[in-house]
C-alpha cells in the first residue's frame, strides 16, 4: 500500500487550476483510483471557493488514465453478480460497485471536459462538479467496506461497458445526457433497493449504510442528466423529449432497458414512465 493512498488532500497542481475543464482533464489522466478521487473531491472544493472559470485550454484524452488492474473483460465474459452472505460474495458485490463508481468519477468529469462548444449556463458546471465530487466519495466508501472484508479494488476482473457509453456519444452531448444519467444511472435507483434489502437481510449494515447514501445522491444525478437534455433538446428546438430520448437510446445504448422500474424514484428525479415504458415494451419484444 502506498503512503500516497492516506493522503486526506490532493494537491492540485497549478495547471489544473486554470479552469473547470482543465482541472477535470487533469483528473481524467491520473492513474491511481484512490488518488483520482481525491483529486476530483479537491477540485470541486476549490470551484466551491470560487475561484475557477469554467472552461478553459483542455487536453481532453479519448480515454481516462488507469492502473493495469483490474483486468478489463467484455460484459458476457463476466460472472453473474450475487448478493449472498459469503465474503467472497460481498467482495466480488462491492468491487463490481466500486468500479461502477470509478467509471461514474470519469464520466462526470469528461462532461465537464469535452462539449466546450456548448454555451451551458454555469448551473451546468454546477450540477456535474458535484456528481463527480459524489461519485469519488462513493468510491471511496465502497473501496473502505472493501478492504474491511479483506479485498481491494483491482483484484478481481471488472466489465469495460460502462466507458463504451461514453466512446459512443464523444460527439454527442445529447446521446451522453440520455444514455449515461438517464438509462446507466437511473438503472441504479432501480436496483440498488433490492441490493439494500438482501444486505439488510444478512446483517451487513455498514454496507447498507453507504449504498443509502449513494441511493440518495444517484436520484440527483439523474435529475441532472434529465435537466440538462432537456435544456440542450430545447436549446436545439426540439419539442417531442421523450421521442428523442428514446431514439438516443436505441441508437447508442448497448443494453436492454430492463423492468421492473423503481418510479416513485424516478419520479423524483424527474423521469417520468412516458419517457421509458414505450421504450422497454419496444426492448421487450426484440433480441439482443
Ligand atoms: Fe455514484
Ligand atoms: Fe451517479
Amino acid at each position: 500500500m502506498s503512503p500516497a493512498r492516506h493522503l486526506p488532500v490532493h494537491q492540485l497542481p497549478d495547471s489544473a487550476l486554470a479552469s473547470l475543464s482543465a482541472g477535470a482533464a487533469y483528473c481524467l489522466a491520473i492513474a491511481d483510483p484512490h488518488d483520482k478521487a481525491r483529486a476530483t473531491r479537491a477540485l470541486a472544493a476549490t470551484w466551491r471557493a470560487g475561484d475557477l472559470p469554467p472552461k478553459g485550454e483542455t487536453a481532453l484524452q479519448d480515454r481516462p488514465a488507469r492502473l493495469p488492474r483490474p483486468e478489463l473483460k467484455q460484459p458476457r465474459e463476466m460472472p453473474k453478480r450475487k448478493v449472498g452472505a459469503s465474503i467472497s460474495g460481498r467482495i466480488a458485490l462491492l468491487h463490481a460497485l466500486s468500479h461502477i463508481e470509478l467509471n461514474a468519477i470519469n464520466l462526470s468529469l469528461d462532461i465537464m471536459g469535452r462539449f466546450l462548444e456548448i454555451d451551458f449556463p454555469e448551473r451546468f458546471y454546477w450540477d456535474w462538479l458535484k456528481v463527480a465530487d459524489d461519485e469519488a466519495k462513493h468510491f471511496l466508501l465502497l473501496a473502505d467496506r472493501l478492504e474491511a472484508f479483506g479485498g481491494r479494488y483491482g483484484d478481481l476482473p471488472a466489465h469495460d461497458g460502462l466507458w463504451e457509453s461514453a466512446v459512443a456519444t464523444a460527439q454527442d452531448p445529447l446521446g451522453r445526457l440520455a444514455v449515461v444519467p438517464m438509462v446507466l444511472e437511473a438503472r441504479g435507483l432501480d436496483v440498488t433497493p433490492l441490493m439494500i434489502d438482501k444486505l439488510s437481510q444478512i446483517g451487513d449494515q455498514d454496507t447498507v449504510a453507504v449504498l443509502r447514501i449513494i441511493y440518495e445522491d444517484e436520484i440527483t444525478h439523474v435529475a441532472a442528466g434529465r435537466r440538462w437534455f432537456e435544456w440542450l433538446a430545447k436549446q436545439r428546438g426540439e419539442s417531442d423529449l421523450e421521442g428523442l430520448w428514446q431514439s438516443l437510446v436505441q441508437r447508442y445504448f448497448l443494453g436492454k432497458l430492463k423492468r421492473p422500474f423503481n418510479k416513485p424514484a424516478r419520479w423524483e428525479a424527474g423521469m417520468q414512465p412516458s419517457y421509458y415504458e414505450a421504450l422497454a415494451d419496444w426492448y421487450a419484444d426484440i433480441e439482443l
